[in-house]
């Protein structure tokens, strides 16, 4: 897997990459997910494990790649970026990693793809009704998690992941829904609708993320919901980008099928905007809305096709200036708390991995 991860402004000699902390953060965090999903029924305990990279289909030891770990690792530097060792997050990294994996088991099934992280996917490896059921399993253990911590803060965080948790069957309901509706007219979805829709599905759970860590770390009120804006912002320019890497993403990192999101016919970023440019996109956009409009099944050769007119009719660059828009609303949440500056240096190298990132 490779990432181009430019560097943040005065980066010194000692500064981690995002490679670096995405990796101190799964270390620290792996006991303690690994301890939750022993706790499963052995059936869901196997799904989850080959979800995670551990373990093949049958229960073989592996070593394969997981996922990123983003989500955690925001937990974990938000509980430090309030001034709290990394270890006050792990309950909060745990049940956001979970209630992630649980997401894309059942959103897979959801948009019928067939890889996710270089393997099958699991409704596709053990079935669909077992892949909703380990979805369930997890979320069941992302609540048991939190809601086992001492004190509190346990009713705090569970709050928050329910919370986080309606935000995302809202965009998820809204990112379903929007499969039907027109490319064009009155009905057609405009990017502000994206946006909610994204933030809802995508930014609920790093908002969630973010907060989780700063309060489990004790953090003030008013830091705890700076960084959950933090983390939303941050959640909608992954999407986009996540739209990007869709169409022009090399399978072969990314470990998910490309032109899934144009075969399912999916409202992502860079089509609305390059539809949304219509007058201004010139000819593509008009001859990128005839093909999208055809009633005929999509195959290889017209997602291409698609993909070259979105480009041209400014598409992609339209979602990378959108994915900057969200970073520059990020570093804002930021600067209005006080936090502590070399965790806020970690999340900013992270931030950069987010958007330059091609997994
Ligand atoms: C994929 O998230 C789903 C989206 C919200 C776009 P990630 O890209 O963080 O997935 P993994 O965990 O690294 O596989
Ligand atoms: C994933 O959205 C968001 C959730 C799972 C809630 P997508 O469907 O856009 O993400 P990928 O591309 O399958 O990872
Ligand atoms: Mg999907
Ligand atoms: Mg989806």
């Amino acid at each position: 897997m490779t990432a181009t991860v430019p560097a943040p402004r005065g980066v010194g000699e000692d500064t981690a990459t995002a490679r670096q902390i995405l990796g101190r953060c799964r270390a620290l965090v792996r006991p303690a997910l690994a301890q939750a999903v022993e706790r499963l029924h052995p059936w869901p305990g196997e799904m989850a494990a080959y979800s995670f990279g551990w373990c093949e289909v049958g229960g073989a030891p592996a070593a394969g790649a997981g996922g990123k770990g983003v989500r955690q690792a925001l937990a974990v530097l938000c509980a430090e970026a309030a001034g709290a060792p990394g270890e006050a997050a792990v309950a909060g990294a745990v049940a956001v990693e979970l209630v992630h994996t649980f997401s894309l088991l059942h959103d897979d099934i959801m948009d019928g793809d067939p890889t996710r992280r270089a393997r099958p996917t699991v409704w596709k490896a053990y079935g669909t009704g077992p892949a909703v059921l380990v979805g369930d399993a997890l979320f069941a253990l992302a609540v048991e998690t939190l809601a086992t911590v001492p004190g509190a803060r346990g009713p705090v965080a569970v709050r928050h992941l329910a919370a986080a948790l309606g935000d995302l069957v809202r965009g998820q309901a809204d990112d379903l829904l929007f499969e039907a509706r027109p490319w064009t007219g009155p009905e057609a979805v405009r990017p502000d609708a994206y946006r909610a829709m994204a933030e809802h599905k995508t930014g609920a759970l790093l908002g969630c993320a973010a907060a989780l860590g700063a309060a489990l770390a004790g953090a003030p009120d008013e830091t705890v919901a700076a960084l959950d804006r933090a983390g939303r912002h941050m959640g909608v320019a992954f999407q986009v980008v996540d739209d990007l890497l869709g169409i022009w993403g090399d399978p072969g990192v990314t470990g998910k099928p490309v032109h899934g999101d144009l075969r399912q016919r999916k409202k992502t970023f860079p089509v609305l905007a390059a539809l949304n440019a219509r007058g201004l996109g010139g000819p593509a956009a008009g001859r990128l809305a005839t093909l999208l409009e055809s009633p005929d099944t999509p195959d290889d050769a017209t997602n291409r096709r698609a993909a070259a007119l979105i480009e041209q009719a400014g598409g992609r660059s339209a979602a990378l200036d959108e994915a900057h828009r969200h970073i520059a609303a990020v570093e804002d949440c930021l600067a209005g708390v006080p936090l502590a500056p070399r965790a806020t240096e970690e999340l900013r190298t992270l931030l950069a991995f987010l958007v330059g990132r091609e997994m």
